[in-house]
């Protein structure tokens, strides 16, 4: 069983990577964002506060992995939300244990999110900190509403980049950063082509040294 760990920044392109490499090496993936924004959304859905840990705990024991859908969790109001009760322990501790138990299926895993490569899965055959600069992020989730026929304003977004990378640095519990044995990939002037290319090198290279 091999592991691959994906972390970094909000719209730092981790997530579109990562489905490309599980496809490539045919492993299962799972979006560790989406476990928080389920958790996240299911308070809400509920009319229940954000800040009762205990409550937020026993909705994060009910998410089901199987069942995460992206489309219904992508609403930025369950970013921001799950961005809030991230900074939980009782809730990570809950979400990591359904995460590690994902990370053992046969024959490999790709996990991506803030702290797959520190704390989730340490032990991770290959980790990659996929980072863009905050300017190309927000420019990408800006390009994205507006292909998606929405309307954005660049301003806002920045600033919501920002803010979102102070919550998930600044937290005490499991805060966003490398790991000391992670390959850092700066995509800012990547496509994802060229990035995923760069991570296939790196993983390749990785995997041959454990063989
Ligand atoms: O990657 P995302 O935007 O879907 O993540 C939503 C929030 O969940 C993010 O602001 C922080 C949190 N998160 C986390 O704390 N740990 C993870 N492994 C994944 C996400």
């Amino acid at each position: 069983m091999i592991t691959i760990a994906i972390d970094g920044p909000a719209a730092s392109g981790k997530g579109t990577l990562s489905r490309r490499i599980a496809e490539e090496y045919g492993f299962h993936h799972l979006d560790t964002g989406l476990t928080y924004r389920a958790t996240a959304k299911a308070l809400l859905d509920a009319g229940l506060s954000l800040d009762d840990e205990a409550v937020a705990e026993t909705m994060a024991r009910e998410v089901e992995l199987g069942g995460l859908d992206r489309s219904v969790l992508s609403a930025h109001a369950i970013g921001e939300a799950a961005s809030k009760i991230a900074v939980m322990p009782a809730v990570r501790r809950a979400l990591v244990e359904a995460q590690r138990g994902f990370s053992r299926k046969e024959p490999g895993t790709v996990l991506d999110g803030r702290d797959i490569g520190t704390v989730v899965c340490p032990d991770a055959a290959v980790k990659l900190y996929v980072t863009a600069s905050p300017e190309v992020r927000a420019k990408r989730r800006y390009d994205e509403i507006i292909a998606g026929g929405g309307t954005a304003d660049y301003g806002a977004i920045f600033e919501d980049v920002k803010k979102r990378d102070e919550r998930d640095m600044g937290r005490a519990d499991s805060p966003l950063k490398p790991a000391e044995d992670a390959h850092l990939l700066d995509t800012s002037e990547m496509g994802i082509e060229a990035a995923f290319q760069a991570a296939k090198t790196l993983i390749d290279a990785a995997l041959k040294e454990k063989i």
